[in-house]
């Protein structure tokens, strides 16, 4: 490669590089480099990698143009940057004129190891690299913290200023990351931008439930942590390279306990927490399925590309099934109450000195996996049911299988001592027709790995 030195330019050109340096706060040799880089991938855009890619060749720069919103959380997406370039992913980054008023350019710019951007009328970007070229030079354009503002400003296509018009000029795929109060993120007119927003394709990351940085808030609408975020859109970039078995098939999931109400305040739980329903809403969606995720009261942030329905009761979760149809897989993984009160309280029951304890009589809920699985039409090509047992786990199981119509029963022992109701591991047996397969105890997002891949091969025709 040929080398040149900064003597031998000429004067002229050498006193409009030392301007430019200063401006951009850069060495002149820094400067060229980033010219020359610039004009590289200008010109030439590199290969998409090839999936038999030589192990020896360097993977391919991954882009993300981050931009920054005003939020309190803005400080956290100073810790997102170094999560992102610890995984090698490169960062460039826009703050709006609002995130300026919660952390700087220059903190920014530092992590970054880039310029900073923030003026859509700023003449020497404009001339450097433009609106345009920033939404175009990125693999991927994350919004974190994503502000209530800024979701409605791109709900309505509006474009007046830098994050917004590289937002509206954009063809790379959109991560959010919402954060804001509690009231700001339930109000009609933001959940009417998230619909909006989320049928436009864009995904989302968050928000989470808990603290806010009001003191004595809590609620929905924390942003979600630089971790989780980066976690997620290292499994974009995957995605993106990753074969996608189930394109074009709807799936069908539900997740979590139900709650059972008692009186306006008491009701009937159970421990699921969720996490391998959502965990298997990931990896459906990862192996490109349009996913509807039915969600019992959890404390999970919301899978990215997942489209997902929030239920409280039996009930309204058999409700949301039946409007999600048609669906051509149906995973019930929720662990749905069995029973409910019969006489549900209308007010709260009080406890009075002297007066008996009330008795609750109880009555028995819709059993929701059996009735999808006898459906006399519209009934999904595979219907699969968690059987959470503590005993006889596979002869329970298989008798499950026959009782409920379904196709597959994942069988697993939920006794206290095995740690998965609420854990992090699993240990599946999948009963099929055919006989029953014990899976190695993993990880529950490994689980739903497995279980992807299985329901992959069968709907290719390979069914058990
Ligand atoms: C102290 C303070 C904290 C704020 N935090 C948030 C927030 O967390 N989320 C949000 O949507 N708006 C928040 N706002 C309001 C935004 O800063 C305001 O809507 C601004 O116009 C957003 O601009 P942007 O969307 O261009 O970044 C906050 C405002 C102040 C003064």
């Amino acid at each position: 490669m040929a080398s040149l030195t900064v003597r031998q330019i000429d004067e002229a050109l050498k006193q409009q590089l030392r301007l430019r340096a200063a401006h951009h706060g850069r060495s002149v040799e820094d400067e060229i480099r980033n010219i020359l880089r610039d004009a590289a991938s200008d010109t030439e855009t590199p290969p998409a990698p090839a999936p038999g890619r030589h192990a020896n060749e360097p993977a391919p720069v991954r882009r993300v143009l981050l931009i920054i919103g005003g939020g309190i959380a803005a400080y956290k997406s100073l810790d997102l940057i170094r999560r992102l370039k610890e995984r090698g992913i490169a960062v460039r980054c826009i703050l709006t004129k609002a995130a300026e008023e919660f952390i700087t350019p220059l903190s920014a710019g530092a992590i970054t190891g880039e310029r900073v951007f923030s003026d859509l009328f700023d003449p020497t970007h404009e001339f450097d690299v433009g609106h345009i070229r920033l939404a175009r030079e990125a693999d991927l354009i994350v919004v974190a913290p994503a502000t209530a503002d800024l979701m409605a400003k791109m709900a309505n296509g509006l474009a007046n200023d830098l994050a917004t018009a590289v937002l509206l000029a954009a063809k790379a795929k959109i991560v959010l990351a919402p954060a804001m109060n509690p009231a700001m993120w339930s109000h009609k007119a933001t959940q009417r931008n998230l619909a909006q927003l989320a049928a436009d394709g864009v995904t989302f990351i968050g928000p989470n439930s808990g603290e806010m940085a009001e003191s004595g808030e809590r609620g929905l609408g924390r942003m979600a942590e630089p971790l989780e975020i980066a976690a997620g859109v290292e499994r974009i970039f995957k995605a993106a390279g990753a074969p996608q078995p189930l394109q074009g098939k709807r799936v069908l999931i539900t997740a979590g306990p139900t709650h059972e109400p008692i009186d306006p305040v008491r009701y009937i739980a159970n421990r699921s927490s969720g996490k391998q329903g959502y965990a298997i809403a990931q990896a459906a969606a990862a192996a490109g399925a349009d996913v509807t995720l039915i969600s019992g009261p959890v404390n999970l942030p919301k899978p990215d590309g997942v489209k997902v329905v929030s239920v409280e009761t039996a009930r309204d979760m058999l409700e949301a099934v039946e409007r999600a149809l048609p669906a051509d897989v149906a995973i019930f993984a929720a662990a749905v109450a069995d029973w409910r009160v019969a006489n549900v309280g209308a007010q709260k029951i009080k406890k009075k000195a002297g007066s008996a304890t009330p008795e609750l009589s109880l009555t028995e809920n819709p059993d929701i996996l059996s009735t999808i699985a006898h459906r006399p039409s519209g009934r999904p090509s595979l219907v699969i049911g968690f059987a959470a047992e503590t005993e006889n786990v596979e002869a329970n199981a298989k008798a499950k299988l026959a009782r409920k119509g379904c196709d597959w029963i994942l069988a697993n022992d939920v006794s206290p001592d095995t740690g998965i109701m609420g854990g992090d591991n699993n240990t599946i047996t999948l009963v099929t027709i055919s006989g029953a397969e014990p899976w190695p105890p993993q990880s529950k997002e490994d689980a739903a790995t497995m279980l992807i891949a299985r329901i992959s091969a069968a709907l290719k025709g390979d069914k058990s």
